[in-house]
């Protein structure tokens, strides 16, 4: 049995600013999406055998040569997405292979520096019988609730609170059956398997699986790399 990536990476990325759609923007001389995709690649325990992209419209055929070098031997399967992030993972979904998957991996572009150790937490979490398993770290703000008047609501205790990464990893059919109910206002995957009342799992994630998302984070990854790269 195999896992399959999703890799939604069709974002347009306004937060951070420029012309170039999130996923493209490089980071050490490559793209975002080449490091995701190389990022999962590393996590050999998974057993990768298919990538499914999904990417801005009209940039399938660049990308599917930007990717064919990184993904091994693994099928390469590239999308254009969808106007929301779960249209995107649904339109790649419906391209992942039903036969010899045992875990499904949703990944965002965005992500591009998870630890390999992560992603494979995350599928040994998922071959160990859950259905639904997303990478956590401690939150270190006090989060506050607040009203659209911008007044404080309440204070959940943090202790409670966790912020998850990705990649999220799934049993294929808890996954299928999350995105036939639709992904209105869903941040994630997970979300819409506790909308079913699935359990969702998790474990230990990574500081370096940070989202890409403002153009400070492109500083961080700029250093992480370099970091890595001694
Ligand atoms: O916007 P945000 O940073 O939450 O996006 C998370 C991931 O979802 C990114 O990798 C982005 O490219 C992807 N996305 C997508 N399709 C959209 C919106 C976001 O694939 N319509």
């Amino acid at each position: 049995m195999s896992t399959a990536a999703i890799i939604p990476a069709a974002g347009l990325g306004l937060r951070l600013g420029g012309e170039t759609p999130k996923a493209f923007r490089e980071v050490g001389g490559e793209s975002l999406l080449v490091h995701a995709v190389r990022g999962l690649q590393a996590a050999t325990a998974a057993d990768l055998a298919c990538f499914v992209v999904a990417v801005p419209a009209g940039t399938e055929d660049a990308v599917r040569k930007e990717l064919e070098p990184y993904a091994g031997d693994a099928r390469l399967l590239v999308v254009a997405g969808g106007a929301e992030r779960a249209d995107s993972v649904r339109v790649a979904l419906e391209l992942v292979p039903v036969d010899g998957i045992d875990c499904i991996l949703v990944h965002d572009a965005a992500r591009a520096f998870v630890p390999a150790a992560v992603v494979e937490r995350v599928v040994a979490a998922v071959r160990g019988g859950a259905s639904a398993v997303v990478p956590a770290v401690p939150v270190t703000d006090t989060i506050k609730r607040v009203s659209t008047a911008g007044e404080v609501v309440d204070t959940p205790d943090r202790s409670t609170l966790v912020a998850v990464q990705t990649p999220q990893g799934f049993d294929p059919a808890v996954l299928r059956r999350a995105h036939a109910t639709g992904g209105a206002g869903a941040t994630d995957d997970a979300m819409l398997c506790e909308r079913l009342g699935v359990t969702v799992l998790t474990v230990e994630g990574s500081e370096d699986a940070f989202k890409v998302t403002r153009p400070r984070d492109l500083l961080l990854a700029e250093a992480l790399l370099a970091d890595r790269r001694l």
